[in-house]
């Protein structure tokens, strides 16, 4: 059976929306060929065995059941890379997405000849109506950091109900990081041709069964990721935040250094020493949590992780001092030889407690 559009919809706890979802679906495609995937990051409600007694049911409904990972972009991806119909159509599994658009959306992007049709909260009649004011302020400014950083000019960037040709999935799909919320944003920084785009308007529905996935964490990944499209990708996306983990580390250390050497007169190399202890540790804690959260370590391997850390960083600040002063007896300005240090030491650090502290776990 060929498709004309694949529904690819990621879900994560969404048990009691998966069926009236696949009900809406039905009532308002009635005129193409569609099949429904489901990407399911083995959701502790069981979706997925929601999702599977659908499918037994229903040809066109099928479940990607996804272990030892999360994510709304990439679920969104595996799902698309496992079809095959000339068009996509991604939406949210909690029918805040008002499915009557698709029929429209699906118009359009054949008339126009389009690469993208997205459904738009700003646009026209379009409406946030369904959001808290404080996810509408940050949406919005979001939406300008992002057009800012684009020469693309759409209402709503973050969108997470679009429908996109193959074809052009296809051009762009080396290029996307996968990482975080924000697939229809990442798929257009993506392209380095112009995209062949339309907006049409929606009014977004509130949520009735289960809650909103979007957290702190999902904030700082799109952070990272502008920054990373900016830099034009050379710098790993883990590297960067890494980076800035390490800045705030730095500041830890100072202000550890200050309060036992100048506020409480302890010696300086006991005060030295112990506040580079202090800042490891707060860099693994906030490494653990914010640039490696989809391989967070936890409970005894969180322990075992923190000693490994110290290890390769104590070995990192041995390589940073010892380059640092090569360079400096060869007469590099002594901040160019502090930098040089401070980089390299970071670099090792990066590359070793990516292979060993926070290394990958099999995935199925
Ligand atoms: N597979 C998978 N894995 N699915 C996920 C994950 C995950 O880690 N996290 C969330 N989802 C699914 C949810 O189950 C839901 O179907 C959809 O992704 C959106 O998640 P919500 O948690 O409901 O997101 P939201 O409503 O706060 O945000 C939505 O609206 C934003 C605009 O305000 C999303 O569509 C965003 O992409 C969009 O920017
Ligand atoms: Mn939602």
């Amino acid at each position: 059976m060929a498709f004309e559009l694949s529904i690819i919809v990621p879900t994560y706890n969404e048990r009691d929306n998966i069926v009236p979802l696949f009900d809406a679906i039905c009532h308002v495609l009635t005129d193409i060929d569609w099949e429904l995937i489901f990407v399911d990051d083995d959701s502790p409600d069981g979706t997925n065995v929601v999702i599977k007694d659908l499918a037994n049911q229903d040809d066109r409904v099928k479940c990607i059941h996804r272990l030892n990972r999360r994510g709304l972009s990439s679920a969104c991806i595996e799902g698309i890379m496992a079809s095959s119909s000339p068009l996509i159509c991604v939406m949210d599994a909690d029918l805040q997405h008002d499915e009557k658009l698709i029929p429209e959306m699906h118009a359009k992007i054949l008339n126009d000849k389009l690469d993208i049709v997205v459904a738009s909260r700003y646009f026209d009649i379009g409406s946030t109506g369904g959001l808290p004011k404080f996810r509408k302020k940050i949406s919005r400014l979001a939406t300008k950091i992002s057009l800012m950083s684009m020469n693309i000019s759409i209402t709503d960037p973050m969108s997470g109900f679009f429908m996109i040709r193959r074809s052009f999935f296809e051009k762009v799909m080396y290029r996307v990081s996968g990482r975080g919320f924000k697939i229809l944003l990442d798929l257009l920084m993506s392209s380095d041709e112009r995209v062949k785009i339309a907006e049409l308007p929606y009014v977004m529905r509130s949520r009735k069964s289960g809650e909103s996935k979007l957290d702190f964490i999902v904030v700082w990944d799109f952070l990272i990721m502008l920054i990373s499209k900016m830099v034009g990708e050379y710098i790993p996306y883990r590297f960067i935040s890494f980076i800035a983990v390490g800045s705030s580390g730095l500041f830890v250390h100072m202000l550890a250094l200050w309060s036992m050497h100048d506020a409480s007169n302890m010696n300086f190399t006991l005060s030295q020493s112990i506040a580079t202890f202090v800042a490891m540790t707060t860099n693994y804690i906030l490494n653990n949590f914010f640039t490696y959260h989809d391989l967070k370590r936890t409970g005894k391997l969180f322990w075992r992780g923190l000693l490994s850390f110290y290890l390769v960083c104590m070995i990192g600040a041995i390589l940073n001092v010892s380059l640092a002063t090569e360079l400096y007896q060869r007469q590099l300005p002594w901040f160019l030889a502090g930098v040089f240090g401070a980089l390299a030491g970071a670099i090792w650090n990066f590359t070793i407690s990516s292979m060993f502290v926070w290394k990958k776990n099999k995935r199925i």
